[in-house]
């Protein structure tokens, strides 16, 4: 059994500063370095000890209390025996952190971070960081690095799959969700982790969606777009917080002190530690910012930097930076007593092999439990784009079912990206979910989407040439009465190192799905992606499109019980779709041009070869019911005009089954002393209808959602005129004008 209890309440940490000042006393600044370095798994634990090279150096430090932290050993056999040497061999004992990449489960796999954020659904989503968080425990992990908080509005970038997409307001309650999933109200449960908010920050602000690429952006966007979510987590105490590899307006995240101890510890009073992205101290000298790797260790520790992941920067020369002064001891003491902190909030100072059991881990990973949790995740995470003359939901009874595409029978790429623990092919595909309802599908592949093997560290070669098995698709298009075309990227299309130029589908999969049509027309599309795709051709002509992004573990059995209308879709995207990539960056919340409006002459904001419009706006999804906005009003304004202000409207049920839609409010400030976007979210919620019902949706609007920062980063709620829009999507709205005095 899992247990999952919904935290309402942040965990309040215990206070463990005289410890930690006791132990700090007795440590060697070697032994103060030791705890802010973490190194990756170098060795194979079962074996002997390394006897030569970095493998052997890395083995003796950890003996000597010179780590402070490992990423990527995982199982209890193998954590246990890495601790038993900090803990055993080392002078003073102090025990490991065990870091991994636990983004979107462990073993059992729930949709991509991306996804999950399509359903709006806070709850689910905390719960499936808490399936993560049960999985990871259960094989001595302590310290996820997740959740993914960067806002990104460039589908091109490949990283888009493990965040929440273009919006602070949702990417702020999704992240929020997460970390209360990972840490719970108890860091010290032998079921909870700690969490690391990354990448601080702007890392999805990449010029061109390119990975790792220069950063360049202004103060009301770092304020406003890319904080937000972040100080979002540090109040609800995250305990770690990643720094990033971009240069953001010339500095690198990682040697940054506006962002780590200005802002981060400073203004927001961050108590947990700061890692490093893997060697970013390091890049600094590429980046032209450090001379060598000594100087980017002096400008990373002073920058607030506090741990430094797998460069050897801090190790290799701290202490020679302590002795000549270019880095205080404060410094060092303080990184360490934030370090210490989070190992001691995790008790591993009562019990350092406490995530260790065996029994544990053998009864947890793939627990049932797990696998209905990410079921229920996965349904919420599909989003109906298009569904023309209610082509679905389809008749279980339905005949001659053509399931057709390279996705469509796969049970790996379901899986998605960043899930590096779980076991290949390990997915429902479509093909075995639609098996679950019916005998009458036939499936073809039509044609291969990847050429040889798709591995996480590796590019993903595409079949761009070979068409020889659409001929068997044709024919069995045209035999059968609709046709269910699974078509999208690979699981390992998106992700770290994967930024496309195109958003197409990729390979021969348009060719594919352009043969079939004219063959027969009836196709329901269910797209597989990691980002948003821009596919104006099969909007017009495809009468059914289902977004089934990467759904993890569960994927096949979703999509299946969506199709045949077992769930009735709710999700809503978190991200804008566009019609072509030139449109890129595209998003919801952008500001007014000074020429917004069309006028006879060329001489306004438009491209003279594309619509301004996205293919999708963010906050669209559809249902197989529908549902009536009306009667927007504001209540309960105080006598003086200020907030908070009740905003309601009334959601009706217009269709003929139960459905459950997220209503979505946003505003405009439309007048201010820095121009603010056209719309911006500000509040919203998932109710769910009988047929016929109709519910009274309640807002509240706050100095919280009415102020903005201003250039220097100060909050600030200016009196004056607001537009308040309540609606499905970020389109389809009603507003009302209110006047905040
Ligand atoms: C990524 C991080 C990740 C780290 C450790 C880096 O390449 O940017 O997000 O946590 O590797 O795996």
């Amino acid at each position: 059994m899992i247990f999952f209890v919904k935290t309402n309440i942040v965990a309040q940490n215990k206070n463990y500063e005289v410890q930690i000042e006791t132990l700090l006393a007795k440590m060697t600044l070697e032994e103060k370095i030791g705890q802010m370095n973490l190194y990756n798994g170098f060795w194979e634990v079962t074996g002997p000890p390394p006897a030569e090279g970095s493998a052997k150096i890395k083995y003796e430090h950890l003996e000597k209390g010179w780590v402070g932290s490992m990423l990527g050993v995982r199982g209890v056999e193998q954590v246990r025996k890495i601790q038993e040497l900090a803990v055993k061999k080392s002078r003073l004992g102090i025990p490991l952190l065990f870091g991994f990449d636990v983004i979107h489960g462990y073993k059992t796999i729930s949709p991509i971070p991306l996804a999950e954020a399509a359903s709006w659904d806070l709850e689910a989503i905390e719960k499936s960081a808490r399936v993560a968080a049960t999985e990871a425990s259960a094989v001595g992990l302590n310290w996820t690095f997740a959740p993914m908080v960067d806002i990104s509005r460039d589908a091109r970038w490949g990283r888009v799959m493990e965040g929440a997409g273009e919006d602070p307001y949702l990417g702020a309650k999704v992240g929020v969700a997460r970390v209360k999933g990972f840490q719970g109200d108890d860091l010290s449960a032998p079921n909870t982790i700690a969490a690391c908010a990354k990448h601080f920050a702007a890392y999805g602000f990449a010029e061109a969606g390119k990975e790792y690429n220069t950063v360049d952006i202004g103060a009301s966007t770092l304020y406003n777009v890319v904080l937000p979510p972040f100080k979002a987590a540090v109040d609800n105490n995250v305990r770690t917080v990643m720094n990033a590899f971009n240069i953001l307006n010339g500095v690198p995240a990682t040697g940054n002190s506006l962002l780590q101890r200005d802002i981060l510890k400073g203004n927001w009073k961050f108590n947990g530690f700061v890692v490093s992205d893997w060697d970013s101290a390091g890049e600094m000298v590429a980046h032209g910012f450090a001379r060598d790797r000594s100087h980017a260790a002096e400008l990373a520790a002073n920058a607030g930097s506090d741990m430094d992941m797998e460069s050897s920067a801090f190790i290799g020369h701290l202490k020679a930076l302590v002795e000549s002064g270019k880095v205080k001891m404060d410094v060092i003491d303080d990184a360490v007593r934030r370090i210490l902190r989070v190992k001691f909030e995790l008790g591993l100072f009562d019990d350092p092999f406490k995530y260790c059991d065996p029994k544990r881990e053998k009864e947890l990973l793939y627990h049932p439990d797990h696998q209905a949790a990410v079921l229920d995740m996965a349904k919420k995470s599909i989003v109906l784009l298009k569904n023309d003359n209610q082509l679905l939901p389809l008749n279980k009874k339905q005949q001659k079912i053509a399931l057709i595409g390279p996705l469509a029978a796969d049970k790996n790429s379901p899986l998605g990206s960043w899930r590096l623990a779980s076991d290949d092919n390990t997915a429902v595909s479509v093909l075995e979910g639609l098996q679950q309802y019916t005998d009458q599908v036939k499936y073809a592949k039509g044609a291969e989407l990847v050429v040889g093997p798709a591995q996480f560290i590796y590019e993903t070669k595409i079949n761009e040439t070979d068409t020889d098995g659409f001929e068997e698709a044709i024919k069995l298009a045209k035999a059968s009465e609709v046709v269910i075309m699974v078509l999208g990227e690979h699981g390992f299309q998106s992700g770290e190192g994967r930024s496309r130029t195109k958003l197409d589908l990729p390979g021969v999969q348009q060719a594919l799905l352009e043969a079939v049509y004219k063959v027969n027309p009836r196709i329901v599309l269910v797209l597989m992606n990691g980002r948003p795709l821009a596919l104006p051709w099969a909007d017009e002509h495809i009468p059914a499109i289902v977004e089934a992004w990467q759904l993890g573990s569960q994927s096949g059995n979703a999509i299946a019980q969506v199709l045949f209308g077992d769930y009735n879709p709710s999700g809503k995207l978190p991200m804008t779709f566009p019609r072509s990539v030139g449109q890129v960056p595209i998003y919801y919340n952008h500001f007014s041009t000074g020429r917004p409006n069309p006028v006879p002459l060329v001489f306004w904001a438009h491209y003279i070869d594309e619509s301004n419009q996205p293919l999708y706006p963010f906050g669209y999804g559809l249902s197989y019911t529908q549902f009536a906005y009306s009667n927007l009003e504001f209540i309960q304004t105080d006598a003086a005009g200020k907030q908070p202000i009740r905003v309601v409207v009334t959601v009706k049920n217009t269709g003929k089954v139960a459905g459950e839609e997220v209503v979505q409010l946003y505003i405009h400030d439309k007048v201010a002393s820095i121009a603010r976007p056209v719309k911006e979210l500000k509040g919203f919620q998932k109710i769910s209808l009988q047929p016929g019902e109709s519910k009274m949706v309640e807002f509240k609007l706050t100095e919280a959602e009415l102020g903005f920062y201003n250039n220097d980063g100060v909050f600030v709620v200016e009196p004056g005129e607001f537009d308040i829009m309540v609606g499905t999507n970020s389109q389809s709205v009603l507003a009302k004008n209110l006047v905040i005095k």
